[in-house]
């Protein structure tokens, strides 16, 4: 379990009152993350009842294949992509208006339109095929990466190369569309993730995470051309590529997949990335990447990693929160969301915190949000489920949870109001945070003593790893 990290339960009455002392807030469970939407099936808005049931007779609509994948929030539309896995996907990208829904489950609005999702004729492809993640920038424009693949989980077909499409949210015009070069494409590549640097809206870069053949697209918005980054760090661990989840067993060697930006005071940001199938997290800063020569070049040295996230701690999507510095993971091996605060200079599983954790609403969380007014949006969606079972219609399948940031990350290691206290001690606080909080339900159930106790071995724990930051 997350935080809990097996502490030893020896301890000392005064090392118990010590720390109890030291605790800024009371511990309590947190999973302060309520669902706001949820699906046992997508349905969309098709222009009338007549033709959506004809989509259904032709089997342009097949309801049981659709599974959103990716999301975002952007000024009350919730966006989300509808991966063309199987066939019967009538729209790969579509949108909720949060100002309108007046139910939990609403039908989905095709994006940009519906005609951008159809074929003009046999041999055209349609203007978006089957993009997996999106990103909405903070200068009002959706970065679509689009892989073009059509029935991943089928009759598989390439029916356009990997590229961005860019569209003006104020308008919904498509603003651009960038193929990757021929070169870009390696066998096995498959670009699943997106990252945007928009710092300054004309230089924007993008990052295109490729997991098949692991590598990294950097794209400059200003420059019009990309170029595909190396490292060692961005292959699979062999060893981390072991799924159980809700008894489901599966083996992923996906290489680099979580990619989250964190703006630094010098223009550049700090570029947070993990393999799918890895426990460690690792970064390296834009300036390296953006410079075509510095990024494709001998890099070795310039790339960081951070530390290991545990045991069933692959990490899917990542996001950093840019007011709070807090990163976000979606852990599907855990059924979990966790966060990092990113000036913690330990990375460890006691320095994460655990956000949601949950084998009903969390089962494969799969995106992971922060919007422009700080709340929090995650999406789970039983996708290893789809792809080697079947989805039952009864069920509820796809939920969507949020909370402000403030109340996702209370009481947890990612808990930022802690400034004032000095720097050892703040390191103590964010080794027992996810402890105390992680044990505190458990503990309340068999009394007080235990409860003391519990956090005894902790402080115990934590006064050791204090020590160790100091001899470092
Ligand atoms: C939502 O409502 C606000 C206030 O009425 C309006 O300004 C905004 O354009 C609406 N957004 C959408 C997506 O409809
Ligand atoms: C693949 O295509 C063939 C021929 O069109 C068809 O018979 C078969 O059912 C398809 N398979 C899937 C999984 O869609
Ligand atoms: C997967 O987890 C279930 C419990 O959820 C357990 O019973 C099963 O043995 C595990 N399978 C493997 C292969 O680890
Ligand atoms: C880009 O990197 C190369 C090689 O590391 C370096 O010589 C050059 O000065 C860098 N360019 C810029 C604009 O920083």
């Amino acid at each position: 379990m997350i935080g809990l990290g097996g502490a030893p339960l020896a301890l000392t009455v005064a090392a118990s009152c010590f720390l109890i002392a030291l605790l800024p807030f009371p511990t309590v469970a947190n999973d302060n993350l309520r669902v706001a939407y949820q699906w046992n099936q997508i349905d969309f808005v098709f222009p009338s009842e007549t033709e959506r049931q004809e989509a259904i007779t032709t089997r342009r609509y097949i309801p049981e294949n659709v599974l959103p994948v990716g999301l975002e929030v952007y000024k009350k539309r919730l966006f989300l992509t509808l991966p063309r896995w199987k066939e019967g996907i009538p729209a790969s990208l579509g949108y909720i208006n949060l100002n309108e829904t007046t139910t939990q489950s609403p039908r989905l609005h095709p994006y940009p339109s519906w005609s951008a999702h159809k074929r003009s004729s046999e041999t055209e492809a349609p203007e978006i095929v089957s993009p997996f993640r999106i990103r909405a920038d903070r200068c009002g424009r959706l970065w679509v990466l689009d892989t073009g693949v059509e029935e991943l989980l089928g009759n598989t077909t390439v029916t356009s190369p990997t590229s961005l499409l860019v569209y003006d949210l104020h308008n919904d015009n498509l603003l651009r569309r960038y193929e990757f070069p021929a070169d870009h494409i390696k066998e096995n590549s498959f670009y699943a993730n997106i990252a945007v640097e928009d710092t300054d809206c004309d230089d924007t870069f993008a990052y295109a995470a490729d997991l098949g053949s692991p590598g990294l697209v950097v794209y400059s918005w200003k420059q019009q051309e990309s170029w595909r980054v190396k490292h060692h760090y961005f292959h699979p661990d062999p060893l981390a590529g072991n799924y159980n989840i809700t008894g489901i067993n599966f083996q992923w060697d996906d290489g680099l997949f979580g990619i989250a930006l964190k703006a630094q005071p010098d223009g550049y940001s700090t570029l947070f990335f993990h393999p799918l199938s890895s426990l460690n997290e690792f970064s390296v800063s834009t300036k390296v990447l953006r410079n075509q020569t510095a990024a494709t070049g001998e890099n070795y040295h310039e790339f960081k990693i951070l530390g290991s996230r545990g045991p069933n701690g692959q990490a899917g999507v990542a996001f950093v929160d840019q007011k709070t510095g807090v990163i976000f993971y979606a852990l599907p091996n855990l059924n979990a969301v966790t966060c990092w605060k990113t000036s913690n200079r330990a990375y460890t599983i006691k320095s994460l915190g655990r956000v949601y954790m949950s084998t009903v609403d969390m089962v494969f969380p799969n995106d992971v949000k922060v919007d422009d007014e700080s709340n929090l949006w995650v999406l789970s969606d039983r996708l290893h489920q789809y792809m080697y079972e079947s989805l039952n219609r009864n069920d509820i399948n796809f939920r969507i949870l949020t909370a402000t940031v403030k109340d996702a990350i209370q009481n947890t290691a990612c808990d930022t109001n802690i400034k004032p206290l000095p720097d050892i001690i703040t390191n103590l606080g964010d080794i027992l945070r996810p402890s105390t909080s992680t044990v505190a339900p458990k503990a309340g159930s068999s009394g007080a003593g235990a409860l003391s106790s519990a956090i005894g071995a902790m402080a115990v724990f934590a006064i050791l790893s204090a020590f160790s930051y100091v001899r470092i």
